[in-house]
């Protein structure tokens, strides 16, 4: 060997040597991807982009899955009679909003994304849902042409307690803090009594208060960067922590977030990056998560077969969260649990109660404003800390207008006080053997009345999962609507119950799931060749985007 090239092959070991670790770990980080596209954000972002747009007309509509004659015959009359019924009962809901839409972007965004889009052009001219409401009463919303609807929306998870309660917390915080108006900066004096509250339902030791989920979990997240001095946060596949760009990577999101690790849930591997990396500031949890490891928050809009699944348990998830503690207690990671979804819906101390397991930080929002739009971040004080006692230009900066508005926090304050209350402790009393006896006779009756049609619930939030496979599934939204059940525009993806649902209120509840799941299956969406698999499906429309683009 020359001296040249023994010195270039010495030199190349050196490096390998010095690459080795760096490529062990990208080789774990890897490891720990979810396979599926909610595991790759990047991927799903190009693949996403490629998907080209193309609608059915009426002919394919009745038969996107090959079925005969008769069946697609029957599928139009029921569709037929359904839009006739939508016509006539929600005339003034449906003309309003149809005047509405092109001015507002968001509603044209969630019409858009009911349902599977190839179907989306006719179901949108057919069967018009109204988005306006003008009251509620108990369980029930009311829309503009006075048709009732027990509301299974729970408002995006606002709608713990009940509508009438929501309206008295509004009521009374916005007189409780009549006289100071909408005066920021200066304190309503019931601030102190909020901080001292959540100090005590969450354990720990300080209060910062921002007007939305998404805000809380961006103050958090910068919170661990400033204190650890680290960049990347870790969040789980397919949990949905707001809006804000480091927390979405993927569809939805124009650019890619560079700070994030998207993991596995509930995985070795994803312990083992915990372990190995230093760059890691903090690892984000949501609870909600337990009901669909590693899968995206479930709509119709993506129902295009019937590959939904959901599952939880608690004993496993405990167990997982357990060891998330113990892992991040070691590498000086910050442990942040964003309950602004399940917080107070689970127990009265929320995820760290029902699970067991304490975080550093912890994210709350919706229901704790008490009707109104709230975030929260709990924390220890060495984390809340917004600059350096040793370091006065090093600040950690978070300010926000509204931040503690009078109207927002006087409301919070009747929404905490009330949560002492023993009528409102007795709701929590027993919460799970509920919801799961309910979930559980609703499985049974739709399993007895042969309907491929079940439910899975963590507590009171629920999914609707389809047993057989079939194209059609999301049109159940459709036939729940005129059995009178309002759902959000994510359809038969999420239904919250509020905890004032009673076991008269749920049976009539269940009586108009089954009245609406048995006409569906009557109109004969549910038909299906015995040959026919999820696959199957997913690749009929795979080929069908490709005769579309090519
Ligand atoms: C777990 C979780 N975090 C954060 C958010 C964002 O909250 P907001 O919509 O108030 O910004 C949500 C909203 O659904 C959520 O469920």
């Amino acid at each position: 060997m020359s001296e040249i090239s023994f010195l270039a092959y010495g030199l190349g070991a050196a490096a390998a040597l010095a690459a080795a670790p760096s490529l062990r770990q990208r080789l774990e980080l890897s490891m720990a991807k979810h396979p599926s596209l909610a595991g790759h954000s990047r991927l799903a972002r190009r693949i996403a982009a490629l998907v080209p747009y193309y609608a059915y007309d009426e002919m394919r509509f009745f038969r996107a899955d090959g079925a005969p004659d008769e069946i697609a015959a029957r599928r139009r009359a029921g569709f037929a009679r359904l839009s006739a019924l939508y016509g006539e009962r929600y005339a003034r809901s449906a003309a309003l909003t149809a005047e509405a839409r092109p001015g507002i972007s968001d509603l044209q965004f969630t019409s858009a994304y009911r349902v599977p889009f190839q179907f989306g052009r006719v179901v949108r001219e057919h069967l018009p849902v109204g988005a306006f409401a003008q009251a509620t009463d108990g369980p029930f919303i009311v829309d503009l042409d006075d048709n009732r609807f027990y509301d299974l929306t729970g408002s995006y998870g606002v709608n713990l307690l009940g509508h009438e309660f929501y309206k008295s917390c509004m009521a009374e915080g916005g007189a409780r803090a009549a006289t100071l108006g909408a005066v920021l900066g200066a304190y309503h004096p019931c601030v102190a009594d909020n901080a001292r509250r959540l100090r005590a339902i969450s354990g720990l030791d300080e209060v910062s208060f921002h007007m939305s989920g998404t805000e809380a979990v961006m103050q958090a997240v910068r919170l661990a960067r400033f204190h650890t001095r680290r960049t990347h946060l870790v969040r789980f596949c397919g949990a949905y922590h707001g809006w804000w760009e480091d927390v979405q990577p993927g569809v939805g999101n124009p650019v890619h977030p560079r700070h994030t690790y998207t993991l596995k849930d509930m995985d070795e591997g994803s312990l083992r990056v915990l372990r190995r990396r230093d760059d890691i500031a903090c690892v984000l949890v949501n609870p909600l998560q337990s009901l669909h490891p590693n899968a995206n928050a479930p709509g119709d809009g993506s129902l295009v077969d019937s590959a939904r699944r959901a599952h939880f348990d608690r004993e496993a998830y405990a167990a997982w969260l357990a060891r998330l503690r113990e892992i991040c207690t070691a590498r000086g990671i910050v442990l942040i649990f964003d309950e602004v979804f399940v917080g107070f819906r689970l127990a009265p101390g929320g995820a760290q109660e029902y699970f067991g397991v304490r975080a550093d930080l912890v994210t709350y929002g919706k229901t704790l404003g008490g009707g109104f739009p709230v975030g929260v971040v709990c924390g220890r004080a060495d984390l809340m800390k917004r600059y350096r006692e040793d370091r006065p230009a090093d600040i950690c900066f978070a300010r926000g207008t509204f931040n503690a508005h009078p109207a927002v926090m006087a409301a919070m304050q009747v929404f905490l006080e009330r949560l002492e209350t023993p009528e409102i402790r007795r709701l929590y009393a027993g919460l799970d053997q509920v919801w799961n006896v309910r979930a559980r006779a609703l499985n049974e009756r739709l399993r007895g009345e042969n309907l491929p049609v079940r439910v899975a619930n963590l507590s009171s939030i629920w999914t609707v999962l389809y047993p057989q496979p079939s194209r059609y599934n999301w049109m159940l939204q459709y036939y729940l609507r005129a059995a009178g059940l309002a759902l959000s525009w994510v359809g038969t993806g999420r239904l919250i119950f509020s905890l004032d649902y009673t076991d008269a209120d749920f049976e009539a509840v269940a009586g108009r799931f089954l009245d609406g799941a048995a006409a569906m299956q009557r109109d004969g969406w549910w038909w299906s060749d015995p040959a026919v698999t999820d696959r199957r499906i997913r690749r009929g429309i795979l080929r069908e985007m490709l005769a579309q683009r090519f």
